[in-house]
């Protein structure tokens, strides 16, 4: 049976959209929080439990996966969702974000990036067509883009010439895509925080046309005032009928501040690493359970959390499993960080579809300053 790729809207409030995005793998409620699985799994987590938070769909990495296990041999064994076993969508990202973080160990011209691979230094290219092409052996559900994301601070002049080499790289990734029935292809609109040059990027890339649309390029510390007014002047442009994906954020404020702006999926390993370091996502901000105070506290980390930390166990106990370096802290504080995070993205959600986005997003702007219970 096949499916259209398309995503239908249910509901607005201003510029937020809620819907459903349709794929070959199923269908996703939007906003979205998708957890990062980069080498194919989302660390420290089993598939049933990613499955158990309520996300819909995952990330992965062409730039991990080429270089361990290869992509033609996660092909031969029946793609990522039957190798990761996640038959839900899958989006990879291109490479040319994790490439361009070598520093070094990378070498950019015109027609793509050389690279040693930080595993074991040996030599690997990436071009706009090698890496549709690894896309397609993963069998993505949605496939992105090979771009450049430039450091920020640059020379507009700088973040110009990036952008545009982007879009010359974004149409021979569209030549290379081959389109099946539920999948996808995203280009990611470049151009800094300079509203002229998002606007140029969304022009070219509409001009070729994608089943979607990323913002990528942000959250590289420009501070989350540049973001949300580099959003304000894009999300606009953007044809309503397409999904927008804002790469790599963010907080749980970035991503309420992103969704009043249009946007409706999002990656980032916040919540997944912070879960590995000790730190809880709850609805009254952070908690370092590392921290002495929570050392005799027979509370669950939140009252309103349903994930297996919260309702079998104890703050203490969490405590004393990453004080004594137990494997079982990363696995539990992961379970319950992306178990918050889909809550925040169901209750966001919700408040669209009832018309109380307004009153629900200050509810949790209060909630998120005030103490821990
Ligand atoms: N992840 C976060 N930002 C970006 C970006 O600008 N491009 C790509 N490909 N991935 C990203
Ligand atoms: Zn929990």
């Amino acid at each position: 049976m096949s499916t259209s790729f398309r995503w239908v809207e249910q509901a607005r409030s201003g510029r937020a959209r809620a819907g459903h995005l349709h794929t070959a793998h199923g269908t996703v409620p939007t906003p979205t929080f998708m957890p990062v699985g980069t080498v194919g799994t989302v660390k420290a987590m089993t598939m049933d439990a990613v499955r158990s938070t309520g996300a819909g769909i995952v990330l992965g990495n062409t730039y991990h996966l080429m270089l361990r296990p290869g992509a033609e041999r996660v092909r031969a064994l029946g793609g990522l969702h039957r190798f990761m076993d996640w038959p839900g969508p899958i989006l990879t990202d291109s490479g040319g974000f994790q490439v361009m973080s070598l520093g070094p160990l990378r070498k950019l011209d015109q027609d793509g990036v050389t690279f040693s691979s930080h595993i074991d230094g040996s030599k690997h290219r990436l071009t706009p067509e090698r890496s549709t092409d690894i896309q397609h052996a993963l069998d993505a559900t949605i496939t992105m883009c090979f771009d450049e994301c430039p450091a920020l601070p640059a020379a507009p002049e700088v973040i110009a010439q990036s952008m545009r080499m982007s879009m010359r790289w974004a149409a021979r990734c569209r030549e290379a895509f081959v389109q099946r029935p539920g999948y996808a292809q995203y280009g990611i609109i470049q151009g800094g925080t300079e509203p002229e040059l998002r606007a140029e990027s969304v022009r070219a890339l509409t001009g070729i046309g994608f089943e979607g649309y990323a913002i990528g390029g942000l959250a590289v510390g420009e501070g989350q005032e540049l973001m949300f007014s580099t959003l304000d002047a894009t999300t606009p442009l953007i044809p309503w009928d397409s999904p927008r994906y804002l790469m790599g954020v963010g907080t749980p404020d970035d991503l309420l501040g992103s969704v009043e702006r249009g946007v409706d999926m999002f990656d980032c390993v916040m919540p997944t690493r912070a879960g590995r370091t000790a730190r809880a996502y709850t609805e009254r901000g952070t908690l370092n359970l590392r921290n002495a105070r929570h050392a005799v506290d027979s509370r669950p980390i939140s009252p309103h959390c349903d994930c297996l930390a919260c309702t079998r166990h104890s703050r203490a106990y969490l405590h004393h499993l990453f004080r004594a370096n137990e494997i079982l802290g990363p696995m539990l504080l992961t379970w319950h960080n992306l178990a918050y995070y889909q809550r925040l993205m169901r209750g966001i959600r919700s408040a669209i579809v009832e018309g109380s986005l307004e009153a629900h997003a200050a509810w949790l702007r209060a909630q998120w300053a005030m103490e821990d219970w």
